[in-house]
C-alpha cells in the first residue's frame, strides 16, 4: 500500500494539522509505503515573503520528525524537488473541466477571504492530482476539508484513463474524522488563514496564553456549560484519555466550574502530549544538515516511484 499526503508550509504547524493529517499519516507509516511532502508549490498561491517560504518548509519538515515520522520507512520531501510535478500539473489540466474547478469550496472560500484569484489558486486542486497521481498513490490521509480535492483528484485520473486507457490508479481519502474538525480559539475550525491556531510546539508562557485566551461564552460559573460547539472540549477529546474527557464533560454539564478551570486542564494535557516530542524537537532542530540530508533523499527516492508513471503516461498520451 502507498500511503501519500502533504501540508503546505504556509505557517508552523497547529493542532488542527497534527491530528487531521500529521498524527495519522505517522501512524500509517508502520502499515505501507508513505510518501509525505512540503507543498511549497500550493503555499505559493498565498505565500508572498520568500524566507517564510524557507523558514516554513524547513519548520514543517523538522516538527513531523519531531512528532516521529522515521525517514528510514516514510519518505520526506519538498513538492518542489520532485520536477516532473508541474509538467503532470499541466497534462492533467488539458483534461479537467472548468466547471470541476469552478465548483471547489476551497476556491470560493479563499476568494471570500479576500485573495487574490489567479490561475494558480484557481487551478490548485489539479496540481494536487499531479501530486497524488504521480506516485501511484492507494491512500491519502487528510483533514475533512481535503475531500473534495481528492474527488476532483478522482474525476481528473478517471477522465485520463476513460480517454487514454488504464494509466492511473485510483486513490482512496483516508479521513480520520469525517464529523469534525479541530476547533481553533474562536470555535471556529483551527485554520492557519482564520488567526486561531495553537501551534504544537509554543513555549510554556505562550502555550497558556493561548489556551486561555480561548472564547467562551457568559455562563455563570454555578450553572451547566454547553457542551455543543465547545472549542475547549473540541481539542480536549484529542489530548486527553477518554476517562478524563468523560469527566470534563460530566464537570461541563454539572455545573460550579469555571472556564478557567476547564482551560487549565486543557492547557496541562496539552504540553503533555508533546512533552516527549518537545524534546526531540530541539534535538532535531540542533543538526541542520542532518534536515537537509533527510529532504534530499527523500526527494531522490520520490522521484524514482514517479518516473516509471511518467513514463506510462507519455507513452499513453503521444509525448513520447
Ligand atoms: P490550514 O487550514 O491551517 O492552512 P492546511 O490547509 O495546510 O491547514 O492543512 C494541512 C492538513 O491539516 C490537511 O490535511 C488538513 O485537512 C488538516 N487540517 C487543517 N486544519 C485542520 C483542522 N482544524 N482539523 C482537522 N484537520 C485539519
Ligand atoms: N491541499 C493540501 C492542504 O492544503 C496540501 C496538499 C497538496 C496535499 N498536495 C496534496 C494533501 C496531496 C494530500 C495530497 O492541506
Amino acid at each position: 500500500m502507498r500511503i501519500l499526503s502533504g501540508i503546505q508550509p504556509t505557517g508552523l504547524p497547529h493542532l488542527g494539522n497534527y491530528f487531521g493529517m500529521m498524527k495519522p499519516a505517522i501512524e500509517l507509516q508502520e502499515k505501507g509505503e508513505a510518501l509525505y511532502f512540503i507543498a511549497d508549490l500550493h503555499a505559493l498561491t498565498t505565500v508572498r515573503d520568500p524566507e517564510a517560504l524557507r523558514r516554513n518548509s524547513r519548520e514543517i519538515a523538522i516538527d513531523f520528525l519531531a512528532c516521529g515520522l522515521d525517514p528510514v520507512k516514510a519518505c520526506l520531501f519538498r513538492q518542489s524537488e520532485i520536477v516532473c510535478i508541474p509538467e503532470l500539473a499541466w497534462i492533467l489540466s488539458t483534461v479537467t473541466p472548468m466547471g470541476l474547478l469552478e465548483r471547489c469550496h476551497s476556491y470560493k472560500d479563499k476568494l471570500a477571504k479576500g485573495l487574490h484569484a489567479s490561475l494558480g489558486l484557481f487551478s490548485y486542486p489539479v496540481l494536487m492530482a499531479a501530486d497524488i497521481l504521480a506516485y501511484d498513490s492507494d491512500v491519502v490521509p487528510v483533514g475533512r476539508d481535503q475531500k473534495q480535492h481528492l474527488e476532483v483528484t478522482r474525476d481528473i485520473a478517471v477522465k485520463i484513463n476513460e480517454l487514454y486507457g488504464d494509466v492511473f490508479k485510483l486513490p482512496e481519502p483516508m479521513i480520520r474524522d469525517e464529523s469534525a474538525a479541530i476547533p481553533g480559539t474562536d470555535g471556529s475550525k483551527m485554520s492557519k488563514s482564520y488567526g486561531n491556531t495553537v501551534e504544537l510546539f509554543l513555549e510554556e508562557a505562550a502555550l497558556k496564553k493561548k489556551i486561555m485566551g480561548i472564547q467562551t461564552d457568559s455562563t455563570p460559573v454555578e450553572s451547566p456549560k454547553p457542551i455543543e460547539n465547545s472549542a475547549i472540549l473540541g481539542i480536549y477529546r484529542h489530548v486527553a484519555s477518554p476517562a478524563d474527557y468523560a469527566m470534563m464533560e460530566a464537570d461541563f454539564l454539572a455545573g460550579g466550574k469555571g472556564y478557567g478551570d476547564f482551560k487549565k486542564r486543557l492547557f496541562t494535557a496539552v504540553w503533555e502530549n508533546f512533552a516527549p516530542m518537545r524534546n526531540e524537537r530541539k534535538r532535531i532542530a540542533s543538526d541542520p544538515a542532518e534536515v537537509d540530508r533527510i529532504l534530499k533523499e527523500g526527494a531522490v527516492r520520490a522521484t524514482a516511484l514517479a518516473t516509471p508513471v511518467m513514463e506510462r503516461l507519455r507513452q499513453a498520451i503521444g509525448l513520447k
